[in-house]
């Protein structure tokens, strides 16, 4: 078979970035669902469709105590995937099947968690019937459904920009030269279509600097987010029809900073909302409220409403841990009306409180605040916190012991993997349950000290041997730094920064 003849119309030639999605962590997704008062089911089997280069699956696979199963027809990618399943000993079930094959397995258990990210508005309809009947199926009665997509009115203006770069890239650019080649091609020719004005720049002005941000985006992320047969933004309303046959209810946003209202919707807009009694009616307006473009649902089948003291029992359960230094947790957030500032006065003394690393649960946090402030006001400022990266949900104590021993080997060999490659900016923490950031040279200032290397210099001198043995120097500001003595000042200077900053956060995530 060519891969004309199993890609479905989906580019192959040019493989997916390296990405983790934290809407996949199943922690995070049982905060969202309780905060939006349904009961969060305990994940036995989960599910991933699609998982690309697989980095959120096979670190969910290993810092997790669920079995995960997944799929990806790319068995470039699929290979990637297995080898970091082997790589930590998870015992996990990723595959290279196309949907249409994975999905009728006979051998697959019923899923508590089945995840889909950036998958559902690249493929076929045929392939979306295939997708809702998996659902159907072998979704859990109690289960849950993460489905990221993009929407509308978002795209609006900046569909006919897509339409136009791909017309491009099918009818005007060689296809000897691959994706790479058609990207560029495209991004070159509506450069020029651009320079002339044409109307559709003039009613839609915001199109150009939405343009010149595209041209900045990776060529493989660009590839298959533009320029696959099949691209359909959908409205949640039209979601909410095909996801009919597999009897979900529509839960909350995934993404943590759309449960606060005040940052996304002005206050007419909340008490608008709150006249609607249908949920999907709620979204579809609330979605032209934030000029909506990429929806992150969380679906339930059979989702239990919690009760409010069910509700109050099932956060004050839920554990909390600090995970960037202190002093770097961002006090503002973004949400669909700009930036605003986090509340001080309740998340100051919050941070205080976790700046010990401990992890606590929520009922903990309020006996150390010492009753200074409300409990609904803890849980918004925790999940506040939680979206800008300074906390994340934990695991149980029991749990977290059992995935430790994969976490750790998934790790080694993500850091052996940093002495020539920057691809995977994230490790896995048992703690969270999922991926945490952490960037090449700290991956490899990680791996000096797991050679028994000790002090920031030592580091130094381990990562700069890979590096001088690569041929590879430090770009700094946009400048290389050519001479030995830059790259290494350079290096210290981050390794001093990292042995004071990251370590002690990477620690308390019991990843080094
Ligand atoms: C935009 S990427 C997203 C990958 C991953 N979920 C992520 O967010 O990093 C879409 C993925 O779906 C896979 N894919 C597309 N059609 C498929 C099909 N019919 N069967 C299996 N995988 C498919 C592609 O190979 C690609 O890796």
């Amino acid at each position: 078979m060519t891969s004309s003849q199993w890609s479905s119309g989906y580019v192959t030639d040019i493989t997916y970035t390296h990405g983790y999605y934290n809407e996949l962590n199943i922690q995070r997704a049982r905060l969202a669902l309780i905060q939006a008062g349904y009961a969060a089911p305990e994940i036995t089997n989960a599910c991933e469709l699609g998982f690309g280069q697989g980095v959120s699956i096979a670190m969910h696979a290993a810092a997790t105590e669920a079995r995960w199963a997944g799929t990806d027809f790319n068995p470039t990618q699929a290979l990637h995937a297995q080898g970091l399943a082997r790589a930590s000993g998870a015992d996990a079930d990723f595959r290279d099947q196309a949907f249409a094959e994975f999905c009728e397995r006979d051998d697959l258990p019923e899923f508590d968690f089945i995840g889909l990210h950036g998958i559902w508005s690249w493929i076929s309809d045929e392939n979306r019937g295939v997708i809702v009947d998996f659902i159907r199926r072998k979704l859990k009665v109690g289960g849950i459904l993460y489905i990221s997509y993009n929407t509308q009115p978002g795209w609006a203006a900046a569909a006919p920009l897509r339409h136009l770069m791909t017309e491009i890239g099918a009818n005007l650019i060689s296809p000897a030269g691959g994706s790479t080649a058609r990207v560029e091609g495209a991004l070159e020719f509506v450069d020029k279509i651009f320079a002339t004005n044409p109307n559709y720049l003039k009613v839609n002005p915001a199109i150009k600097e939405r343009f010149d941000g595209i041209k900045k985006q990776s060529r493989s992320y660009l590839a298959h987010e533009y320029f696959n047969r099949d691209w359909h933004p959908m409205y949640v309303a039209d979601m909410a029809r095909w996801l009919g046959p597999a009897k979900v209810n529509f839960a909350a946003s995934a993404h943590l900073p759309d449960s606060v209202d005040n940052i996304n919707l002005t206050p007419e807009q909340q008490v608008l909302l709150k006249e609607i009694p249908d949920p999907i009616l709620r979204e579809t307006v609330r979605d032209y409220c934030v000029n909506q473009q990429f929806r992150r649902d969380l679906w339930v089948k059979g989702g239990r409403t919690l009760t409010p003291l069910e509700k109050v029992e099932a956060l004050q359960a839920l554990r909390f841990v600090l995970t960037m230094p202190r002093v770097n947790v961002p006090m503002t957030v973004v949400g669909s009306q700009g930036g605003a500032g986090l509340a001080e006065a309740i998340c100051t003394p919050i941070l205080d409180l976790m700046a010990d690393f401990k992890i606590r649960t929520i009922g903990e946090i309020e006996t150390g605040l010492k009753g200074t402030i409300g409990f609904e006001q803890i849980v918004q400022a925790l999940v506040l916190l939680t979206s800008v990266g300074g906390l994340a949900p934990a695991q149980d104590t029991a749990t977290i012991a059992k995935a430790k021993k994969r976490t750790e080997k998934l790790n080694l060999h993500l850091m052996a993997s940093a002495r020539s490659s920057g691809d995977i900016g994230y490790l896995a923490s048992p703690v969270t349950g999922g991926g945490v950031q952490v960037g090449r040279f700290n991956q490899l200032f990680c791996y000096a000290l797991k050679q028994g290397r000790k002090t920031p210099a030592d580091w130094v001198n381990f990562v700069y041997q890979w590096l001088s043995a690569q041929g590879q120097r430090i770009v700094k500001e946009g400048r290389i730094l050519e001479t030995e003595e830059e790259n290494r000042a350079e290096l210290l200077r981050q390794a001093e920064e990292f042995s004071t900053g990251m370590l002690p956060v990477l620690k308390a995530l019991e990843i080094v």
